[in-house]
């Protein structure tokens, strides 16, 4: 089926949210950014799964490779854990600004971050509007020798206000047998701070659901739903997350969306929907994903899909879209003048954009003396294509100096990067 989608250039400047119909919406680009683009005071309930510390990059950085051991949490953020929680906490207070009053918020951690992140989310929407932490408990194989088996999710949720949506009737779950097994005499009275409650029954529609949500995550055997992006959350979770919190027609945003589980969830469940990722691989997943529920394509903002495409960007938004592309973090103008356009994902290392084909011997140089300048040993040059005398450079400068510059093409960008590349591990 074609997709529909149009240039960055033309979609960034449209208005989202003001248009006469609604549209449900995709857009390709740092959540911080695609944020500016959407109204304040619009959103019913968004939900987010922040990376870094969910599987995919914890497997990829810390588990399984030789070097995980060696180094402790903190040290693989250049600046401590503090980078991390800053990153996170900027795009929260953005996304809290486009919450209605009514609106409720979600977001997904683990043990590695969820603790420091309280106090941040504490402190954006206010200590009185934090409502639950819920254990997203899970079974499962990886059982560490002498530590209990780690075994659950945190999600924290936060409305905005006093007033917020909590539909109990559509996510009541059924009762244990222990309880409809027990006489009926159990239910005439019920003791509960230490008052008697007469006539006391389970309620028809199931029981209201404790914060700890027994839900299993999607395995390799799942052929039906799992789509193979590393970190998609299930169906189920997504479902219980919107029917609570939301309400038919109103508008569900996912801002860090990966494989698309909160829009398919919305979109099967009737509500209005807006997702942002900052991977082309994400989104063409996502576009695949929700053409196939609704049968027709869905409009994308910020995704450009070949090198034609690309070649019309101006400079200033090649360089935005490349640096997006690596998940990377823009650089201020002041640095930018100094050779550096971005810093790499997690780990820090500068980032050069040329907007040129054939890169060659000289911006490697060039580059080479940014990261003396920088005290740093690896970086990143992007470009359209590299000349042979680049490429030999690059392997000389590894050889001799133990510096590695990563060369990568707009092409290797468009297809898409593993998270070794861009983390130039
Ligand atoms: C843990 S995954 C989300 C998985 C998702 N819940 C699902 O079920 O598929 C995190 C996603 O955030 C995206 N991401 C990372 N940084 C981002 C940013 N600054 N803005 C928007 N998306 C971002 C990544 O590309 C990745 O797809």
């Amino acid at each position: 089926m074609p997709l529909k989608r149009t240039t960055a250039r033309i979609q960034l400047a449209q208005p989202t949210l003001l248009a006469p119909i609604w549209k449900n919406q995709l857009y390709c680009g740092d959540c911080l950014n695609v944020a500016e683009r959407i109204p304040k005071d619009s959103i019913d309930l968004i939900y987010i799964d922040p990376p870094f510390y969910s599987q995919r990059y914890y497997e990829m950085i810390w588990g399984g490779a030789e070097v995980a051991e060696r180094f402790a949490f903190e040290d693989r953020w250049r600046g401590g854990i503090q980078t991390y929680i800053n990153y996170l906490s900027e795009r929260v207070q953005k996304l809290h600004e486009l919450l209605k009053l009514t609106g409720t918020f979600y977001i997904h951690l683990d043990w590695h971050i969820s603790h420091y992140m309280k106090v941040e989310l504490d402190k954006i929407f206010g200590y009185a509007n934090f409502r639950n932490e819920i254990a997203w408990c899970y079974r499962g194989g990886g059982v560490p020798r002498k530590d209990f088996a780690r075994k659950h999710d945190t999600i924290f949720r936060y409305s905005k206000g006093d007033d917020y949506t909590f539909n109990v009737d559509d996510v009541r779950i059924p009762y244990s047998d222990d309880v409809l097994d027990s006489l009926p005499s159990r239910y005439d009275k019920s003791y509960r701070a230490n008052k008697v409650y007469e006539g006391y029954r389970p309620n028809p529609k199931g029981k209201h659901p404790e914060d700890w949500w027994l839900i299993q995550p999607l395995m390799p055997s799942d052929k039906r739903e799992r789509l193979g992006y590393p970190t998609q959350k299930p169906l189920a979770l997504l479902n219980r997350i919107v029917l609570a919190s939301s309400n038919k027609d109103d508008v569900i945003l996912d801002a860090f969306c990966g494989c698309g589980t909160t829009l398919e969830s919305a979109q099967s469940l009737n509500r209005r929907w807006i997702g942002i990722d900052v991977s082309h691989t994400a989104i063409r997943v996502v576009q695949e994903r929700v053409a196939k529920i609704v049968g027709a394509p869905t409009e994308i903002y910020g995704v450009v899909e070949t090198e034609t495409e690309l070649r019309e960007l101006d400079p200033f938004e090649f360089q935005n879209w490349a640096i997006n592309a690596v998940q990377g973090r823009h650089s201020t103008r002041k640095i930018a003048d100094m050779g550096i356009d971005g810093f790499t994902f997690l780990e820090n290392h500068p980032i050069q954009v040329k907007r040129m084909d054939h890169v060659g011997r000289p911006v490697i140089d060039n580059f080479t003396g940014v990261l003396q300048r920088e005290q740093d040993k690896k970086g990143m040059v992007i470009g359209f294509s590299f000349t042979a005398g680049a490429h030999s450079e690059v392997a000389r400068l590894l050889r001799e100096s133990g510096v590695h510059i990563e060369l990568i093409t707009t092409r290797q960008l468009l297809d898409g990067l593993t998270v070794k590349q861009i983390t130039i591990m």
